[in-house]
């Protein structure tokens, strides 16, 4: 497979503050993810950068590359976004300050085999957020301009699922550091969500114990439609398996079908 980034051609400036469809916590939740994008993935990119001259495989290599391109625009649009937050009149600069502070600290002091296998499994609940984001019920009613920065991000997402799994593979193929990997990419990813949700919603009234509240009120609707119990639930699950592969879930038709939409390239065989 080989792997395109394309650009994002967005104007954000007119999206209102509620824009998941009115639902101020649903929006919380995704700007609060939207926060952690940018630097999230510049340490993707690092995390697999640090071990490139291991990887002599030309099609991996030439994935890799490609891999960098989309995570780079990727964050470029989501750090656009941020922009947008402030003008809406939230206050992001002291999360963005801590959180990238907190995070350049921790992957400071982590083996470098162990952030890329942190990276691995976060992409491998990007990937599964990324497949969940075409098939949400209520994803044709959010704003449009949102819609298309989501999706667009999703699709890419979806075409390079396993890109840091297969260099992981290849510096070093333990189970233990693919597990060590998926406890601390759990422990980051909810802990940092959590974070920057709650800073949001907070400026907009709304309590930790209120947002918890919502979250657990949406498991409760459709256990199986949910996001969140389909990342820290069936994700996790799917990843402990000693055979797991990202490329076992069958997500690519979804990605195809958008770019094609759009007239944007697709996914080529390499
Ligand atoms: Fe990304
Ligand atoms: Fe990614």
């Amino acid at each position: 497979m080989q792997i395109t980034p394309r650009d994002l051609d967005v104007d954000f400036s007119s999206v209102p503050r509620a824009w998941h469809n009115g639902n101020v916590i649903a929006t919380g939740i995704s700007n609060g993810l939207n926060m952690l994008f940018p630097h999230g993935e510049r340490f993707f990119v690092r995390s697999v950068k640090h071990f490139l001259d291991r990887i002599d495989d030309p099609t991996l290599r030439a994935q890799i590359k490609g891999f960098f391109g989309q995570e780079g625009r990727h964050a470029k649009e989501h750090d656009n976004f941020n922009a947008i937050l402030r003008q809406q009149g939230y206050e992001i600069d002291q999360f963005l300050e801590r959180y990238s502070r907190l995070s350049m600290w921790i992957e400071k002091r982590t083996p470098p085999k162990l952030n890329l296998a942190i990276t691995a499994a976060a992409e491998h609940f990007t990937a599964i957020l990324a497949a969940d984001t075409f098939t949400q019920p209520d994803f044709d009613r959010i704003d449009p301009r949102m819609r298309e920065l989501f999706a667009w991000h999703a699709a890419e997402e979806i075409e390079h699922k396993s890109v840091a799994f297969d260099v992981l593979k290849t510096v070093d193929p333990s189970y233990a550091l693919r597990i060590g990997g998926l406890v601390m990419a759990t422990v980051l990813l909810g802990g940092f969500w959590i974070w920057g949700a709650s800073t949001l919603l907070r400026q907009d009234g709304i309590s930790l114990r209120k947002f918890f509240r919502a979250v657990r009120a949406g498991i409760k609707t459709d256990p199986k439609d949910d996001p969140i119990r389909k990342v820290f639930g069936g994700g996790i699950l799917q990843y402990l398996r000693r055979d797991f592969h990202p490329s076992q879930n069958p997500n690519e038709k979804l990605a195809a079908e958008w770019f094609a939409a759009r007239g944007m390239s697709l996914p080529e065989a390499a």
